[in-house]
């Protein structure tokens, strides 16, 4: 079983996107996939769930009493939501554990993450892999080699840089750049995603790529079909 968070310091970057479709992608491949997340929103509901997502127990209750409410998204793939992120001792203690117990229940976890490192460690240093979502404007660009220097470079399998405008100059440049800085590393960096319609209205629609057939579906499918091959 591979753990893999998806994470960045910016919100609105495209992180649950991304995470929903990696899974959606490995569940069609007949991976069995596990969501968790480190973000309380529980976007991930929003992304690929369209029936009633009230829950009380989630990740905490599944690591402290084996009772948490595992939702079935699509065919192989399963989310665990979070009820918040109060953390005691124990659950720090016994999340260890709670991963040794499913082990041989998935494939794959995904973790979706929140924006704030503090609340991450954790999760961070459950996972194998770390995906990077970026956005090409300074500010994003500036925020992931800052993130790059406070985590496990090592664990870093891609940068996908995401809502993508390519008609402007700034997005071309900043992603040019941190393509450059990017060199000669082990890490991915992929195509970018574009900021498309189709993909506000595919969300909307709570689909996800796989489940299209059209030129704008296959350009992206192409972009995580790169990533799944490195995770
Ligand atoms: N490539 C894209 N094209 C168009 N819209 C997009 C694209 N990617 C994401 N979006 C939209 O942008 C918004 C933010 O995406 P998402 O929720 O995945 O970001 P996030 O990093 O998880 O945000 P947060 O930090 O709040 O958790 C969503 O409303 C989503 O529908
Ligand atoms: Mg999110």
């Amino acid at each position: 079983m591979k753990i893999i968070s998806i994470k960045n310091n910016k919100g609105g970057v495209g992180k649950t996107f991304i995470t929903t479709q990696l899974a959606a992608g490995l569940a069609y491949a007949d991976k069995r996939v596990l969501i968790l997340t480190s973000d309380p929103q529980n976007n991930v509901f929003n992304f690929l769930f369209k029936g009633d997502k009230t829950f009380k127990k989630g990740l905490k209750a599944e690591v402290l009493k084996k009772d948490g409410e595992y939702f079935r998204l699509r065919s192989n793939l399963y989310f665990l939501p979070l009820e918040d992120v109060k953390f005691s001792n124990q659950f720090l203690k016994e999340v260890v554990e709670f991963i040794k117990r499913i082990k041989n229940e998935f494939d794959y976890i995904l973790i979706d993450s929140i924006p704030t490192l503090k609340i991450d460690e954790i999760f961070l240093n459950l996972s194998d892999y770390i995906i990077i979502p970026s956005y090409a404007d300074e500010l994003t660009t500036e925020s992931i080699l800052e993130l790059l220097k406070t985590i496990d470079v090592s664990k870093v399998k891609a940068i996908v840089t995401n809502r993508y405008k390519s008609t402007s100059a700034v997005q071309k440049a900043n992603y040019t750049a941190l393509k450059s800085d990017l060199e000669g590393s082990s890490i991915l960096f992929t195509d970018p995603i574009e900021n498309l319609s189709f993909i506000e209205l595919m969300i909307q629609n709570k689909k996800t790529i796989w489940e299209y057939n059209n030129t704008f579906a296959t350009k992206v499918q192409k972009i995580f079909l790169e990533i799944l091959k490195v995770i």
